[in-house]
């Protein structure tokens, strides 16, 4: 059974009372709940992380190159800024699907761009958690078994 890593980034806890404006009024743990029956369905399993920090989604990164098949992505606002995790993306050898709930190129201007995006397989935004099941199958589609 192939397996994802669903991590999110910087203030994503928040979901459900952050901007609901822009980011809906759906929590994480909603979302969560969400993709893990879209994934059921689908006959994958799915892992979930969420960190505030830079350091824990790095390492999250590196320790996911062992364990599963690809990465749904939402780096948070560390998407405009960090070579890091853009580096820690390319080091990994697994597809990674970068995820904005919000319409990023719809914003201010400093969120359209992303650093990471460029060694992603593909940027989703402005679908809400929709961009998630995207994600997932655009993954699904670039992954084989192993055996
Ligand atoms: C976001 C967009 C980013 O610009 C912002 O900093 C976030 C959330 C999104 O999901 O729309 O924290 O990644």
């Amino acid at each position: 059974m192939k397996k994802f890593l669903v991590l999110n980034g910087p203030n994503l806890n928040l979901l459900g009372v952050r901007q609901p404006d822009i980011y809906g009024t759906e929590t994480l743990d909603s979302i969560e709940s969400y993709i893990e029956s879209y994934a059921a369905r689908k006959g994958f399993a799915v892992e979930f992380a969420q960190s505030n920090h830079e350091g824990y989604l790095i390492d999250k990164l590196q320790s996911a190159m062992e364990k599963f098949d690809g990465v749904v992505f939402n780096p948070g606002a560390y998407t405009h800024y960090s070579y890091a995790l853009r580096d820690a993306v390319s080091a990994i050898g697994i597809p990674v699907a970068e995820v904005h709930l919000s319409d990023i190129n719809a914003r201010e201007s400093f969120r359209a761009k992303s650093v990471i995006a460029p060694v992603c397989i593909a940027q989703i935004s402005g679908k809400g958690k929709l961009g998630y099941i995207e994600a997932l199958d655009l993954l699904n589609a670039a992954t084989s078994y192993a055996e």
